[in-house]
């Protein structure tokens, strides 16, 4: 190497940080235009990211794993992303001690249409998921704008111990545009996840918790899509659900109110489950369902006993089912424990099918 090599490289290192000599890292730093090839630096010596305006290339991640502990990250102004045929995800964050801020009229925009072809995850182009939260440990992410997600939205997998509060998804031109598997919350062995003040518009799931425990789902609207899951449960690597609130909040327009749902021949639990507090408003096909006998190709039609559902709360309920529908659907085996009250479902029709209801309950169908 060259003298001048050397030089330059102790440049490039004094431009990155504000004394080269001490570990303090960069005030803040700020991303924008339409490369994110300084992402990695901008990591090592900045613990307050800006990103602003930024158009990521297609197909390219905007990777915000392995943040240094205590980093602020800041979306601000508007996040395009690149069109193209993969299977993403659009956005990763991992780290400790992460927040996650939106500034005021920040929107994040995942270019549904382009993709959306009413296949969803089963077909059709291959679409990006959006939002990866891996590893996310003790953080929150807040005041985000998400519109036009071409698949799932958020992926919250293996995180302890993250906040959500005060997210908007908002895919609602997929509801006319071939919007499909909009999943909104995907939670998977995850704990102390506390998801609030959210507003989602979209075709699937606001929330789906397929395993974890303490997790904690309040003062969510929820619109258009399949309604707050517990479920599948049963068949993965990780078949454990223990201690879900659902509290004080909204389902819309939606097929489902609120469901659990277990996998008809696997093993596992769910158990400690609140729902309290919900209007129902408009729902489709079922306003509570609870069924052990999911399978990917539909319902079963008899349940088995493999996950259990104990424990089971569901107190305050209320709203309008639309007349096609059910106002509650049970069909479970091995079930116990549970609480039932102040259901208050009007329009739609009793389902006659039920079967499996702990006795003493207060549950009916
Ligand atoms: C959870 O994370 C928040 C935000 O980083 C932190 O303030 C809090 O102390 C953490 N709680 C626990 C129990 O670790
Ligand atoms: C069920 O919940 C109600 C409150 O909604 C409570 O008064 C009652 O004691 C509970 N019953 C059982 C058996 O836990």
């Amino acid at each position: 190497m060259n003298s001048l090599a050397i030089f330059g490289t102790i440049l490039l290192a004094a431009s990155c940080l504000s004394n080269p000599l001490s570990r303090e890292t960069r005030a803040t730093c700020t991303l924008t235009g339409s490369s994110i090839n300084d992402l990695s630096s901008i990591k090592q010596s900045c613990k307050s990211i800006t990103i602003q305006n930024l158009n990521v290339p297609a197909g390219q991640t905007l990777d915000l794993t392995g943040l240094k502990s205590g980093t602020t990250v800041t979306f601000s102004g508007t996040i395009n992303f690149g069109v193209k045929e993969w299977e993403g995800p659009l956005i990763s964050i991992s780290g400790s001690q992460i927040a996650v801020n939106g500034a005021s009229g920040n929107k994040i925009v995942g270019g549904g249409p382009s993709y959306w072809d009413g296949q969803g995850g089963n077909g059709g182009k291959d679409k990006p998921k959006f939002f990866r939260a891996a590893r996310l440990d003790h953080s929150v992410i807040r005041n985000i704008n998400i519109y036009d997600s071409p698949v799932h939205v958020f992926s919250i997998n293996r995180c302890q111990n993250l906040t959500v509060d005060n997210v908007l998804i908002d895919d609602s031109k997929g509801d006319s545009g071939g919007g499909h598997n909009t999943d909104a919350f995907d939670v998977g062995r995850s704990s102390q996840i506390t998801i609030k003040n959210t507003r989602v518009y979209n075709q699937d799931d606001c929330l789906a918790v397929n395993s974890g425990t303490d997790i904690y789902f309040e003062n969510n609207y929820c619109s258009g899509g399949h309604g707050i899951s517990i479920g599948s449960v049963g068949g993965r690597d990780d078949n454990v659900v223990r201690n879900v609130v659902v509290r004080n909040c909204e389902v819309a327009n939606s097929d489902n109110g609120i469901r659990i749902k277990t996998v008809y021949g696997a093993t596992g639990s769910v158990s400690d489950i609140t729902f309290q507090d919900i209007t129902l408003t408009n729902i489709n096909k079922y306003g509570v369902t609870i069924r052990g006998d999911y399978t990917n190709s539909g319902s079963k039609g008899t349940a088995t006993d493999g996950v259990p559902i104990r424990n089971l709360v569901v107190r305050n309920v209320r709203g309008t089912i639309k007349s096609g529908g059910r106002r509650v659907m049970i069909l479970v085996k091995g079930a116990s424990n549970w609480n039932w009250s102040g259901i208050s479902l009007s329009g739609g029709k009793s389902a006659s099918d039920c079967s499996g209801i702990p006795s003493g309950s207060g549950a009916q169908c």
